[in-house]
């Protein structure tokens, strides 16, 4: 049977830059969504092993749960006049759903791949990603940017991607034998209905007076008369910075300098952003107090999800249910 993979993937530093052409730095991680499928004359299906329920593409009743996605997914590809192929598709996640490792970008990837969207060059993928991107915000409203749906489908193992939002282009950081990334989960959470999408509208109101986030200085959102909006734009401006200084701290081999980038970006999400959780402060802070962690933060949208450590690779992380071993290191509890 014929099937495709898309992995998920953890955001090592540059969150909620995305959606103003920012910086960010995921990279894939090994656990993703299978879809399986056969050739079928009479239409398209899909079913879930972990969900109830048959998404029959002919059905719009059938966009609900998990089928909002497959649905909206089926339906960009269409308008961009692709020929969908006629299948009987079984998906399966290996990924924690509403953990915060996009588990949503990756089911929409695999899908589209399913239906034979085309993915065999970097711009066909750079293509596929803006139309995920579009499928996820008509499924579930949320006015998400880029980065997720982009690292799903341009990862690559033993990297991390250092990704301009704005061009598009991409970076490769190896992930160095030297150090090892673990991902531990805290809290479920969804993007509908938490503060993303104020966020998003956040940083227009802040760049109608500023310009483009992507080009000002710390100065510029300062001028900022809004204590708000400042706060905000501090977040987006310092966020960019950030991730640049990150990217030559891991050519460099100097994680040290990595690590506190991390948690000096965790502390902007939390204090000027107010995207972290109580518990994610503290799973943060101890983190940072084990041996042999360089640094740690939250990673992606926040409101709850996951957080991501940069440690030494001989630091003993069986204290943190190690469940993945390529790519990154993921436990949950
Ligand atoms: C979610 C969105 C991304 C990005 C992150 C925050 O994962 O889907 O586009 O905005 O939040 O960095």
């Amino acid at each position: 049977m014929p099937l495709a993979w898309a992995p998920g993937r953890v955001n090592l530093i540059g969150d909620h830059t995305d959606y103003t052409g920012g910086l960010v730095l995921p990279m894939a991680i090994d656990l993703g969504t299978t879809v399986e499928w056969s050739d079928s004359p009479a239409g398209t299906t899909f079913r879930s092993s972990a969900e109830h329920g048959t998404i029959d593409l002919s059905d719009p009743r059938t966009a609900s749960g998990w089928g909002r996605y497959v649905h909206a997914v089926a339906a960009v590809l269409t308008e961009s006049n692709h020929r969908l192929r006629h299948i009987d598709a079984t998906i399966s996640s290996t990924l924690p759903i509403g953990a915060g490792l996009s588990s949503s970008a990756s089911l929409e990837v695999a899908v589209a791949a399913s239906l034979g969207a085309p993915m065999s060059t970097h711009d066909e993928r750079v293509q596929l990603a803006r139309l995920c991107q579009r499928a996820e915000q008509r499924a579930v409203g949320v006015p998400c940017g880029i980065m997720d749906q982009l690292i799903v489908l341009t990862g690559e193992s033993g990297a991390a991607q250092l990704i301009d939002c704005h061009t598009l282009d991409e970076q490769r950081v190896p992930i160095t034998d030297e150090v090892q990334v673990v991902v531990q989960f805290i809290a479920h959470r969804t993007l509908t209905g938490s503060g993303y999408g104020e966020r998003v509208d956040e940083c227009s109101r802040a760049q109608d007076v500023i310009g483009p986030l992507r080009v000002a200085t710390r100065d510029d959102a300062e001028l900022l008369a809004d204590p708000v909006l400042r706060r905000r734009a501090r977040h987006v401006v310092t966020e960019n910075q950030r991730v640049r200084d990150f990217a030559v701290s891991m050519h460099r081999g100097d994680y040290t300098e990595a690590g506190r980038l991390m948690v000096e970006s965790h502390h902007s999400l939390d204090i000027d952003y107010a995207v972290s959780i109580p518990a994610m402060n503290e799973a943060v802070q101890r983190l940072v107090d084990t041996p042999g962690v360089f640094g740690a933060r939250m990673t992606g949208g926040g409101f709850g999800g996951c957080v991501v450590a940069l440690a030494d690779r001989s630091t003993d992380v069986d204290g943190w249910k190690v469940a993945a071993t390529r790519g990154a290191f993921v436990s949950f509890d």
